[in-house]
């Protein structure tokens, strides 16, 4: 999704130039995933835009965005929503007299209306966005008011739809105005500056005194003052009160010498998990957690794409050792399980950014019929989380490659632990089989560094041979179907390749069909007696047809003998099996994805955080 970052500075009080701060905050956004970008300053009376479609480092070379001078300066990297990835619609946009230029993030819904309110007063449009109203909205009100701020307000009080604004004008050329609903969006606090962004590894080199901006609120920061009204109530934010120091390090935020985001971030799972670890022990709001679930009626589980599949675990987990039925579902589809749900029921919202919009409205939706909420993230004070009755965050550090990783295993770390306590307490499970249970998830970081460093070649190797492939089968059954869900969806989302997840005993009520000679099928094979017996038959019915048989199982696992490559991991206890089992499919896809040319880090059409609907 389209990433923000602007400066407001005095001279020679920034560590570098204001224009090369932003232009390498634009650097560290990219990630969200992008089409196109921009970068805007104020020079004498007029505003210098410098934009165009494509990647950032093609932009420098053609246009130079880092060179741009000036004390404030905005940034923008856009991912198109209205109007095609082009020069035009590339932010920054401006007004008609070029005073006022705007990055935003979110939708405008209602600007048809207000483009058409705006041409019929003689305003010219360059671009299709929506976001282009703004700034001639803002023109609009600066004729009647005479006052910046004023018009600003004015203006952000006519927009339906999602936001996180920043606006710079000639007419106060030191500030930078915000505004934000239902987007995010931060104040980084420096000495002599202020920087607003979408997201922390975009200021994380200059400042680590953050505030999250909540939405409704809207304001200005210059390089010495920061102002921030409530738009609903009209009230004067205490914004000191919400200041917070960013614990993650720019090592966090950088490659720290891997070709790629994604091949970091799975060798960062040991340290994520252990930090999850031991973060989920001394956690007090996993207690409170505990306590709505054993009250509850029902319980329900939600998130998207893969944190989706964390959900899909969690309710396996929870049938299995807490006995509890949990109604999992995909995000976007709440207005179908809304009706069902009421006050004494209990809904648990897993996304790592903690701010796709499925989640949130999802979110939304539930709290309003009165059930109580319990979020699960990754990102301290992000919307889900901060609109929860409780919070349990992972530590698994920021996730700049699109495709999730390290935050798919911990989330399941986090959730396992959930449905343990939850067991434990709700009667169903010894306090010696909990403990047993317990320790096993103690083991995750070492279990997992095992893993990666035991089948990092196989998969690169491996790989050669997939990438020449159009499709796949990624097969397993009971609790190892949402890891198999998600191995699929590494491959697809980052490798292109067609890949489908089921449970491996509906192959011969149709997908069977498809199965020819050399055709990839990868099997997640559990640490379960029960479900390895029952998975030898779906594999002999799958090689009879030619299939070749990847599996991903345990060291002493009884099928050896009928895999044609063997992803070999340690034989613990079966709730282990995401942390276990996906990260050779992580590396799987990524070095598949790499042989056929593609960036892992920023497929096409994808972006990190999605924050629309
Ligand atoms: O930030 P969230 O966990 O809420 O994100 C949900 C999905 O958008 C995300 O998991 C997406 O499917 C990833 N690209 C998967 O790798």
């Amino acid at each position: 999704m389209c990433g923000i970052i602007g400066i407001a500075a005095l001279l020679g009080k920034t560590p570098q130039r204001p224009g090369l701060m932003v232009y390498k905050g634009l650097l560290r956004l990219e990630y969200r995933g992008y089409d196109s970008a921009g970068i805007a300053s104020i020079s004498g009376d007029r505003i210098h835009v410098l934009k165009g479609k494509g990647k950032i480092a093609d932009l420098e070379k053609k246009l130079c965005l880092s060179c741009i001078d000036g004390l404030t300066v905005i940034g923008h990297t856009r991912w198109a929503t209205h109007g095609a990835p082009n020069d035009i619609n590339a932010h920054p946009h401006t007004d008609c007299s070029g005073k006022i230029a705007v990055v935003h993030n979110g939708i405008i819904q209602n600007f048809r209306e207000l483009k058409q309110m705006l041409v019929s007063r003689g305003h010219i449009f360059k671009s299709e966005t929506d976001t282009e109203v703004v700034p001639h909205l803002v023109e609009e009100f600066y004729k009647k008011f005479g006052n910046l701020y004023e018009a600003f307000k004015q203006a952000i009080k006519m927009l339906h739809g999602s936001y996180a604004l920043v606006l710079i004008s000639t007419y106060e050329p030191n500030k930078l105005f915000f505004a934000k609903k239902d987007s995010p969006l931060i104040i980084g606090l420096g000495e002599g500056f202020n920087i607003l962004a979408s997201d922390i590894p975009a200021l994380l080199e200059y400042t680590r005194r953050i505030v999250t901006v909540r939405d409704d609120w809207i304001g200005y920061v210059s390089p010495t003052e920061i102002h921030v009204e409530d738009l609903s109530t009209s009230n004067i934010v205490d914004w000191s009160r919400y200041i917070r120091i960013v614990e993650w390090s720019l090592e966090d935020a950088t490659r720290s010498g891997f070709p790629h985001f994604m091949l970091k971030e799975i060798h960062e799972q040991p340290r994520a998990l252990k930090d999850t670890f031991y973060g989920i022990q001394s956690d007090a709001a996993v207690a409170k957690a505990v306590k709505l679930l054993l009250e509850a009626d029902k319980i329900y589980v939600t998130g998207a794409g893969t944190s989706y599949h964390a959900c899909f675990f969690y309710s396996l987990t929870s049938s299995i050792l807490a006995k509890r039925i949990v109604y999992h579902f995909i995000a976007s589809e709440y207005p179908v399980y809304t009706g069902t749900a009421g006050e004494n029921d209990v809904l648990i919202v897993v996304s790592q950014s903690g701010e796709t919009m499925d989640a949130l409205k999802a979110l939304r939706a539930f709290r309003e019929r009165g059930v109580k909420t319990i979020a699960v993230s990754n990102v301290v004070d992000s919307a889900i989380p901060r609109e929860s009755d409780i919070a349990i965050y992972t530590r698994a550090g920021p996730e700049i490659g699109v495709a999730a990783t390290k935050t798919f295993t911990t989330q399941t770390l986090v959730l396992s632990w959930l449905t343990i306590s939850h067991g434990e307490a709700y009667g169903v499970l010894l306090r010696s089989e909990a403990e047993e249970l317990r320790k096993w998830l103690s083991m995750s970081s070492e279990l997992v560094a095992r893993v990666i460093s035991w089948n990092e070649s196989l998969a690169r190797s491996l790989a050669e041979w997939l990438s020449r492939k159009g499709n796949a089968y990624y097969l397993s059954r009971g609790i190892g179907v949402p890891v198999a869900m998600e191995g699929a969806l590494k491959l697809k989302e980052i490798a292109y390749i067609h890949a489908e997840a089921y449970p491996a005993g509906e192959s011969k009520h149709g997908p069977i069909a498809l199965v020819e000679e050399e055709y990839p099928v990868v099997f997640t094979i559990p640490k379960h007696e029960e479900l390895e017996k029952t998975l030898l038959g779906n594999i002999q019915e799958m090689k009879a047809r030619g299939a070749v048989i990847i599996g991903v199982a345990p060291e002493d696992t009884i099928l050896k003998d009928q895999l044609d490559y063997w992803f070999k991991v340690p034989s613990t206890h079966w709730i282990l099996t995401p942390i276990t089992h996906t990260p050779p499919q992580q590396l799987l896809a990524y070095h598949t994805a790499v042989r056929r040319g593609y960036d892992p880090d920023k497929p096409r059409n994808l972006a990190k955080t999605v924050t629309v609907e």
